[in-house]
């Protein structure tokens, strides 16, 4: 072939064709200005007997960024996934971890965090983050889901979730977080919080799909220079966001696999983004990112207009949590 016209093809080739992988290196800045990883391995629900292989896996195949939590019951063995990476090479300074504060701890940030780094094997994570602006009562009639008589959630009134923010600030100075960040954060109550507050927080982790694009929360995070992250951008187990028409399109469009179009959609927004996988062969396609056009992304955003989901009330809160009521 002529050498000018392999070039300009070269050249007008997309850089996720020429390097699948080259995307997935993408990494934006937090306003702490730390580089938080554009996909990161979720390990909600990674059952113990997997987690394990499944973090080794992630690091091996080039994952910098694994997204963990008090809460799930499996940082013990996220930890014993990390050691096996560290052993074989991976330096703690070139991943970013991320865990996250639990309900029945708001009073007690640095006791929950200590308890969670333990787990992880690690002296500090990336970026700690409470995870519901719902504090529950700490000596309730259950360590992680307290209930009261009648079922309902065990909430603790006497505390506010702009008290334990404070607490969490303090946890900079320990050198046990590098950043601290929310998640789950409707408007209301991040006006609230940002008025109580000395640091703004770093990061939201929110849910967002097309199903759930959250714009109202997104722009206003925007507004802030506060970094968004897409949790359950498949949209969880049994995901019907993988036959949606509107999607399909779009991988049909540019010949991959829709999974592919629903984790670049957030790295196109400027979002890093969780998928969770303990599969092997889908852990490795997850990292796999396409540069998508901004006709591709308004026509994922329009999804929303017909077939839009709403979580005005989290039902395993049953609060709430300030989101709108509609999409
Ligand atoms: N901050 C919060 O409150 C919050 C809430 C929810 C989630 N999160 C975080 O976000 C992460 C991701 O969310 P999520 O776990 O709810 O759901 P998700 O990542 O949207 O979906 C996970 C599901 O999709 C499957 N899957 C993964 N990759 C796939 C692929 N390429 N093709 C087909 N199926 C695929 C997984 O199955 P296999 O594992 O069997 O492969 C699993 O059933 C969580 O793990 C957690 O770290 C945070």
């Amino acid at each position: 072939m002529n050498p000018a016209l392999a070039n300009f093809i070269l050249k007008k080739t997309p850089a996720s064709i020429k390097n699948p992988l080259a995307m997935a290196e993408t990494q934006f800045t937090l306003n702490t200005g730390a580089k938080i990883p554009a996909v990161g391995l979720g390990t909600w629900q990674s059952d113990p007997g997997q987690v394990k292989a499944a973090v080794k896996r992630a690091l091996s195949v080039g994952y910098k960024h694994i997204d963990c939590a008090y809460v799930y019951g499996n940082e013990n063995e996220v930890g014993e996934g990390l050691a096996e990476a560290f052993k074989s090479g991976v330096k703690r300074e070139d991943i970013f971890i991320t865990t996250k504060l639990w309900c029945t701890y708001h009073s007690r940030p640095e006791e929950n965090l200590d308890e969670s780094l333990k787990m992880l094997g690690l002296g500090y994570v990336d970026l700690y983050l409470m995870h519901w602006p719902v504090p529950m009562n700490p000596k309730g009639n259950d360590p992680k889901f307290p209930k009261l008589p009648d079922g309902s959630r065990d909430l603790d009134k006497s505390w506010s979730h702009t008290q334990t923010w404070i607490e969490m600030e303090k946890l900079l100075k320990t050198g046990k977080t590098k950043a601290i960040g929310v998640a789950n954060y409707s408007v209301p109550f991040l006006e609230e919080l940002l008025a109580a507050a000395t640091v703004t927080p770093a990061a939201n982790q929110i849910e967002n799909h097309p199903y759930l694009p959250q714009q109202e929360i997104v722009d206003f995070c925007k507004s802030k220079g506060i970094h968004i992250t897409a949790y359950s951008p498949l949209g969880s187990t049994g995901s019907p966001l993988f036959q949606e028409e509107g999607v399909q399109e779009v991988a049909k469009k540019h010949n991959v696999a829709p999974g592919t179009v629903l984790l670049s959609y957030h790295v196109a927004l400027g979002h890093s983004v969780i998928p969770k996988s303990v599969t092997p062969s889908r852990i490795e396609e997850n990292l796999r990112i396409i540069e998508l056009d901004s006709s591709d992304v308004k026509s994922l955003q329009s999804i929303s207009k017909t077939k839009g989901i709403t979580r005005f009330v989290y039902p395993a809160f049953g609060v709430n949590l300030g989101f709108p009521d509609k999409q």
